[in-house]
């Protein structure tokens, strides 16, 4: 894979595809922090003297123009951080947008509207890719939250442009991730939480040999507790992966990886309940209530195994963090990890999140700006954006 810093862009005409789909909320931004990601490699172009149309995605408009998902307020934002005009192209492809492309000095910045508003985007329609590369002498990938998309302006559009190189993002996550599976530092412990297993299998299986430890939390982890006979009230279960859970259980037992769940919860009637039922030791629940949260043992336990390891993947919060009710797991969670004096990577929206609310985004090595391409790159799946770039 070749990146931008290699190239010699000045005067050339450069598609950029970026991941700028952000929180909207009654046509606000509510989280710029995928527009900022992508600021070194747009900086980075204009100064080169680059001719830049932007593209990204936004939301799921499934191939219609839906105007509360134009990307406006993002050209908007991002005029203001770049501290210069970016144009907004009045649609996708067609003529008028070339006009504006003809029109394009050196250093200035065309953003083109939603991708996924033209139904070529998703189904990477031999066509549509080829009215988006013909806007361009040079193609640069920087979206890495998109390169688990087989889309048109992921894989069609470079397969049609011979110049193409990955931006500053995508060389960033690529590193730390490649770098903490690689050859990682020793204890490698693996932190998997959030509420579905199904969603988090491929990471533990392609991961179990590399790691020393694995801690799992949220409610996956009642599927884990149910296969091993435990009771788990009301609360979250995927049926139909207990054989799963059961093999993991096995298979960490096999390769003599150490394996943590939380040995107490907190229950509640509901996610959204004012106050907890209480807390649980998992052998003796509430078989009433929801398990929402891990408990204080489980805290103590979790730290412990956290306190000398030296890489640290987590993907996934301990329960229902948004709830103040249920919070205190996932945050006592994020501060042990906050502890750790090694390389620490975390990926996924929800975690994300719990992290800038506990404010220790500083004291993480890595925020990869990925969700699904996280756990994609993860898995080991091969990413076909960026495989794109490879060809
Ligand atoms: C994301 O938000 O994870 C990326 O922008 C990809 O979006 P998608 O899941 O709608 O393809």
């Amino acid at each position: 894979m070749k990146y931008i810093n290699e190239a010699n862009l000045k005067g050339k005409k450069v598609l950029v595809r970026l991941d700028l789909n952000v929180p909207l909320k009654d046509g606000k931004i509510q989280d710029d922090s995928r527009i900022k990601a992508a600021l070194p490699t747009i900086k980075y172009l204009i100064e080169q003297g680059a001719k830049l149309i932007l593209c990204s995605h936004l939301g799921k408009p499934k191939g219609k123009v839906v105007p509360e998902l134009s990307l406006k307020p993002v050209a908007k934002r991002l005029s203001e951080l770049l501290g210069k005009e970016v144009k907004l192209a009045p649609g996708v492809v067609g003529e008028e947008v070339e006009k504006l492309v003809e029109g394009l000095k050196d250093g200035d910045v065309l953003l083109l509207e939603n991708l996924r508003f033209h139904p070529g985007e998703t189904k990477n329609d031999p066509e549509f890719s080829k009215q988006l590369a013909k806007l361009a002498d040079v193609y640069v990938s920087d979206g890495f939250g998109v390169v688990h998309r087989a889309h048109a302006s992921v894989v069609g559009v470079p397969s049609l442009i011979k110049e193409k190189y990955a931006g500053f993002l995508i060389k960033k996550e690529v590193e730390y991730l490649q770098d903490a599976l690689k050859s990682p530092q020793r204890p490698f412990v693996l932190i998997s939480g959030g509420a579905k297993i199904s969603t988090k299998i491929g990471v533990i299986n392609n991961l179990i040999s590399k790691v020393d430890r694995i801690i799992i939390g949220g409610a996956m982890a009642n599927t884990f507790r149910k296969a091993q006979g435990y009771p788990v009230g009301r609360s979250l279960v995927e049926d139909d992966f207990l054989d799963e859970a059961k093999k993991i259980l096995a298979k960490a037992k096999e390769l003599k990886k150490s394996l943590y769940l939380p040995i107490d919860y907190v229950m509640g009637e509901s996610p959204d309940a004012k106050n907890p039922l209480g807390t649980f030791p998992y052998q003796d629940i509430d078989e009433n209530g929801m398990i929402l949260d891990t408990g204080p043992a489980t805290h103590v336990l979790f730290s412990e195994v956290l306190k000398d390891a030296k890489t640290v993947v987590w993907n996934g919060p301990m329960g229902a963090f948004e709830n103040p009710a249920f919070s205190q797991g996932s945050f006592g969670l994020a501060q042990s990890v906050a502890a750790v004096d090694g390389l620490v990577i975390v990926g996924g929206g929800d975690t994300d999140s719990l992290v800038h609310k506990c404010n220790i985004q500083d004291k993480v090595s890595f925020i990869s700006s990925g969700g699904g391409s996280f756990l994609e790159f993860l898995e080991g799946k091969e990413l076909p954006g960026l495989k794109a770039l490879e060809d």
